[in-house]
């Protein structure tokens, strides 16, 4: 257990001066459920405004990609259920043009799922799915095909990374990345300081779940005996910034044991930070492009503009 990066991660986060849990961690069998759940409460409307671009939008954006006729490859990194996807797949299906699907997830669970659920929802598609971490399943995905490229990295999860890691990732991206290839990337917008704030805090309680599923799982994997009642769930939005966070506030002086671990002892108050959702500004995601060196494509927008899919290309 101690040599897990599991283990390691969590007690680097508690025994940092301002505590933290990677909220990579969320997701185990039961963040899995959770995190669907929130996709379907109706306060999260990140969900809404991304499918509309995907469902009415998507001949849109294969025409913007252009000039894809030969054969490529189209990899998504972190494909989950790929619902959205699949309105681009199909209506890249419908222009004619061949490609090979290359989904890139953690679980073996979900690429086996999209191998058989696939070519149900896209006759005849090419699927060649891979197990791994993003970036170095992405290279693995570059060495073995010359074929040109289409990255896709949806449903805003480059807001989850702090900005300087976030820019650090899609460099590495990018320099893997021949010139030419694209990558389709998704975007939540600065907004209504309250939308956004309702939408990590529903009246469901299921953002509060989802956060406190991670002490659960520390509790059940690393032995520990944190009492879950202890914890106040506080999300808080920075509308300069576009940082939404999410923490969760100690109710009380107490100390939590994890096997074979040093004590941790929290004040009364003390607040570990426990996600990140950036939203951005369209110049900021302009200013991200050019600072990584990418040329700027089309983008495409919701109607009311709440979330941005932005298509850049490799120079
Ligand atoms: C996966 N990610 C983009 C979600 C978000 O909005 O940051 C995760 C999430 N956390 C709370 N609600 C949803």
């Amino acid at each position: 257990m101690k040599d897990t990066a599991f283990y390691k991660d969590v007690l680097n986060g508690l025994q940092a001066p301002q505590k933290y849990l990677p909220s990579k961690y969320f997701y185990d069998a039961k963040g899995d459920i959770l995190f669907q759940k929130i996709m379907e409460a109706p306060e999260y409307y990140v969900t809404n405004s991304d499918m509309e671009i995907f469902s009415n939008q998507s001949s849109q954006l294969v025409e913007a990609f252009g000039n894809y006729y030969e054969n490529f490859d189209v990899i998504e990194l972190g494909a989950g259920d790929a619902v959205k996807s699949t309105f681009f797949l199909k209506a890249l299906a419908n222009s004619g043009k061949s490609y090979t699907y290359r989904p890139i997830d953690i679980s073996i669970n979900i690429i086996d799922f999209l191998h058989s659920e696939l070519p149900q929802r896209v006759a005849g598609i090419s699927i060649n799915g891979l197990v791994g971490e993003y970036l170095p399943a992405l290279k693995q995905a570059y060495l073995q095909s010359s074929n040109k490229k289409l990255v896709l990295f949806l449903g805003s999860s480059i807001g989850n990374f702090e900005i300087d890691e976030a820019k650090k990732f899609l460099r590495e991206v990018c320099n893997l990345m021949n010139p030419g290839d694209s990558i389709l990337i998704g975007f939540d917008l600065k907004k209504n300081p309250r939308q956004i704030l309702a939408a990590y805090n529903d009246a469901g309680g299921i953002t509060k779940a989802f956060n406190l599923n991670l002490l659960s799982r520390i509790n059940k994997e690393l032995g520990a005996d944190i009492d879950l009642d202890s914890f106040e769930h506080f999300p808080t939005y920075d509308p300069v910034t576009g940082s939404c966070r999410s923490y969760l506030i100690s109710k009380k002086k107490q100390v939590i044991f994890i096997t074979g671990a040093p004590k941790i002892s929290l004040s009364q108050h003390e607040p570990i930070h426990m996600e990140l959702s950036k939203k951005f500004s369209v110049h900021e995601i302009d200013e991200i492009a050019t600072e990584l060196g990418f040329q700027i494509r089309p983008y495409f927008f919701d109607k009311k503009s709440w979330y941005c899919n932005a298509i850049w290309e490799k120079k």
